[in-house]
């Protein structure tokens, strides 16, 4: 199995070029099962996430091409309308091709998700809304079985904004009859970014980014040539290995609107930070304060750079408390960051943050896709060696991440033991 190899304690200066959202990248690769011609995204991250969605893809009926200048994704007709537990257990984002499959075929069965490492995450919001739209479902042998003529549209209040919801009853409602309207829903910028694509494709989709979207079902969707956003996840983690050890670390190709809660965050502790229209330039200190936060729903800081956070907070003076209230079970990189020397206790949801402490290189275990990049981001300013292990959590996310930090003056390998 691959290890990464980081030495720590060296500069990092030059430009690293943010690429696609993973996360956009997911919900819109689902969204070309909703019609029959050519769908080409560009900006498509390699990441072992995409690459899992584009085997599912595939394993319906779609043919996909990749090449430099993009993927082109096509379906003509179904294989089937499965979606194979093999093919969902490894990425809950593969669950989105429910309401595809079911709006195109009048059925699909898709395997349950199931939990992950980060905590329970039911689907529970993603039915309970298509079933409002009429869908007929039912649970057998940890598939849900969706059936419908044609949905209707409806008013869905969530009870709580998610993001993976938001987007399935966008895909879904898309090809509803009549109007959708999704109150409490999540504003992430990949929610709006995905509504960009639909209404390209002939989807009638107003106010996707606000809490309220206003779905105008169509009969027929068509191709489409879509550019998807930078990763503002990769872009904030970029963002933190700067405050650690930059040298005017420019992070290009990004959208800084998007990263307001981190950047805020990251100037309140005493970082300077350079804004452009699309790039970022940062330089370490040694005078950081700490500063306490909680994850929250876009805008608030987001859950997947709780534990980036978490690594910078072990080189600021004082101490910080990281509040996590959307996953149930995100503080895994705790006990391995502590391993390198760091102080951190957890009490309930918070997790309290001791410092400064220098952070000395260990063997590491990475156990979800951000709790990697803590680890990665903990080796870059460790002293001596840290060798992390389970690299396939990072590459769920991470396009070429050792040559990007090698570029900026890294030293950080891939290795077989
Ligand atoms: C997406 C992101 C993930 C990010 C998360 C929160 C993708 C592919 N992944 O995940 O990186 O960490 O948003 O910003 O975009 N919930 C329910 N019932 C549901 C749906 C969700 O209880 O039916 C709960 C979840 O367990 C979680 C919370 O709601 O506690 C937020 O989940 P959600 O926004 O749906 O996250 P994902 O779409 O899975």
């Amino acid at each position: 199995m691959e290890k990464l190899r980081i030495q720590g304690g060296h500069m990092l200066s030059g430009k690293v070029r943010v690429g696609g959202a993973k996360n956009a990248a997911l919900p819109e690769l689902a969204a070309t099962l909703l019609t029959d011609e050519p769908v080409r995204l560009t900006n498509v991250p390699a990441v072992r996430d995409v690459a899992t969605i584009i085997r599912l893809l595939e394993h319906l009926g779609a043919r996909i091409e990749r090449d430099a200048s993009g993927t082109r994704s096509r379906l003509c007709a179904f294989n089937g309308t499965e979606a194979p537990y093999d093919l969902v257990k490894t990425m809950r984002a593969s669950f989105l091709v429910l309401g595809p499959l079911l709006v195109r075929t009048g059925r699909a069965r898709v395997s349950l998700p199931g939990g992950c490492a980060i905590g329970a995450r039911p689907v529970d919001q993603h039915l309970s809304a298509l079933a409002q739209l009429g869908a007929d479902l039912r649970v057998e042998k940890g598939y849900v079985i969706a059936e419908a003529q044609r949905l209707n549209g409806s008013e869905v209040t969530f009870p709580s904004p998610t993001v993976g919801g938001t987007e399935h009853l966008m895909l879904a409602a898309s090809l509803a009859q009549g109007t959708t309207v999704l109150r409490n829903a999540a504003c992430e910028p990949e929610v709006a970014d995905l509504a960009i694509l639909l209404n390209l494709m002939g989807a009638r989709i107003e106010g996707a980014g606000s809490d309220t979207i206003e779905i105008r079902g169509v009969s027929e969707l068509g191709g489409a040539d879509h550019e998807i956003l930078p990763d503002r996840i990769e872009a904030g983690t970029y963002l933190v290995a700067g405050a650690l050890k930059g040298d005017r670390l420019e992070i290009a190709n990004c959208r800084p609107a998007h990263l307001g809660a981190v950047i805020n965050k990251v100037q309140e502790i005493g970082a300077n930070i350079k804004l452009g229209d699309d790039s970022l330039c940062i330089s370490a200190s040694t005078d950081y304060r700490a500063s306490n936060t909680r994850t929250e729903p876009h805008p608030g800081f987001p859950t997947d750079m709780q534990a980036q956070y978490m690594t910078l907070m072990t080189q600021a003076s004082g101490t910080a408390t990281v509040t996590e209230t959307i996953f149930e079970n995100r503080f895994m990189h705790v006990p391995e960051l502590n391993r390198m020397g760091a102080d951190i206790t957890i009490d309930g949801h918070s997790a309290i943050i001791r410092g400064p402490r220098q952070l000395g290189g260990a063997r590491v275990m990475a156990t979800d896709l951000r709790a990697s990049a803590s680890l990665v981001l903990a080796g870059l300013v460790a002293e001596g060696e840290t060798i992390i292990d389970r690299l396939y959590h990072l590459d769920r996310g991470y396009e070429s991440l050792v040559e990007k930090l090698c570029a900026a003056g890294a030293k950080v390998e891939r290795f077989r033991e």
